[in-house]
């Protein structure tokens, strides 16, 4: 680990209490000055610490900055080792941790950014990703199971890990949208983007990268203008290492939902979380817009609409917009 992060670690550890660049740097086993260089540099990142003569350093207990140790010490056991990057700025997570991927880059491997210059959303729409009001973090998966399905499965039991972790940290409710749109109160807080690459050899799934982007904070120049009306942010205000709780607690879920088979109990908490169940929806599948009602969401996650000739269909992609 590096200074900097040992010292933070420290500093964490005594949030809002002052500790002496004396007692850090023995802890540490550093020179003091190598403990006031790594408070500077923190300090440069972003970090609220405050540096008093004769008293020492200390870290404001309301930051909410993202950190590897933040994360990793939250982390179940299973989880501890773990790959984890926080960049300031990518073009998109996913993007960059498909490349890594191709690269050879082990399963777990976490990347999350602060900002994204080009974050992506689904069918080619781009994500609304300014700096450190919202959380982007992609996830490399290098599924065992080779069915065709595991795409959707790992949309799925991501969509409910990321409804139990917001209500873990937050207490709010969250509810899903078909397919893996999260809602708060009506409005859309986070989106999750599954892409991934299939062998040439033997046509089997390599590797897939997950991505989730939510908007914790209200963002400095407010949402654009076609998001304005449709966008919800979760916090109202700084919350405590809220970021690193909610990677974590999104983590050691989808953990727990991935290493076991996948199971009714995982899409019946994905059907409890659902709104679309019972209403009238416009629904989009390819290049056809049609209105139908919608039944239920099967066991394999798919909808199952009724059109209003009576037909009915089991829809495994697509796209909703409720009517009333
Ligand atoms: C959607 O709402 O259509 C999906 C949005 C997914 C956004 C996340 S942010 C992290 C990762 N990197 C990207 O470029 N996209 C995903």
């Amino acid at each position: 680990m590096k200074t900097k992060d040992q010292v933070l670690e420290t500093l964490l550890e005594h949030e809002s209490v002052y500790l002496s660049g004396q007692e850090i740097a023995q802890r540490l086993n550093i020179s003091r000055a190598a403990v006031w260089k790594a408070v500077k540099k923190l300090q440069t990142e972003g970090y609220s610490i405050d540096a008093v003569t004769h008293k020492g350093y200390m870290l404001f207990g309301n930051t909410d900055r993202l950190s590897c140790q933040g994360i990793r010490r939250r982390l179940r056991p299973e989880l501890s080792h773990i790959d984890i990057s926080i960049l300031p700025a990518v073009t998109s997570s996913n993007t960059l941790l498909r490349e890594r991927a191709g690269e050879g880059a082990s399963e777990w491997t976490l990347l999350l950014a602060e900002k994204q210059t080009a974050g992506r959303g689904r069918k080619g729409r781009s994500f609304f990703s300014p700096k450190d009001t919202g959380l982007y973090m992609s996830l490399l998966l290098r599924p065992k199971n080779d069915s065709a399905d595991q795409a959707v499965r790992i949309t799925t039991i991501a969509a409910v890990a990321v409804c139990e972790a917001i209500e873990e940290i937050s207490g709010k409710r969250a509810e899903i949208k078909w397919v893996n749109d999260i809602f708060l109160d009506g409005k859309k807080i986070c989106g999750i983007l599954t892409e991934g690459a299939v062998s040439f050899e033997n046509s089997q799934l390599e590797y897939a990268v997950l991505g989730i982007g939510m908007n914790l904070y209200q963002p400095k120049e407010g949402f654009p203008q076609e998001l304005s009306s449709s966008a919800e942010f979760l916090f109202s205000e700084t919350q405590k290492d809220g970021k690193n709780r909610i990677v974590s607690a999104f983590m050691n879920r989808f953990y727990e939902y991935y290493s076991a088979p996948f199971s009714a109990d995982c899409v019946k908490r994905y059907r409890d979380r659902s709104f679309v169940i019972g209403k009238q929806v416009l629904l989009r599948t390819g290049n056809q817009l049609k209105e139908a009602f919608v039944l239920g969401i099967d066991n394999e996650c798919r909808l199952l609409v009724e059109y209003s000739d009576g037909a009915k269909e089991r829809c495994h992609s697509g796209e909703i917009q409720l009517l009333f």
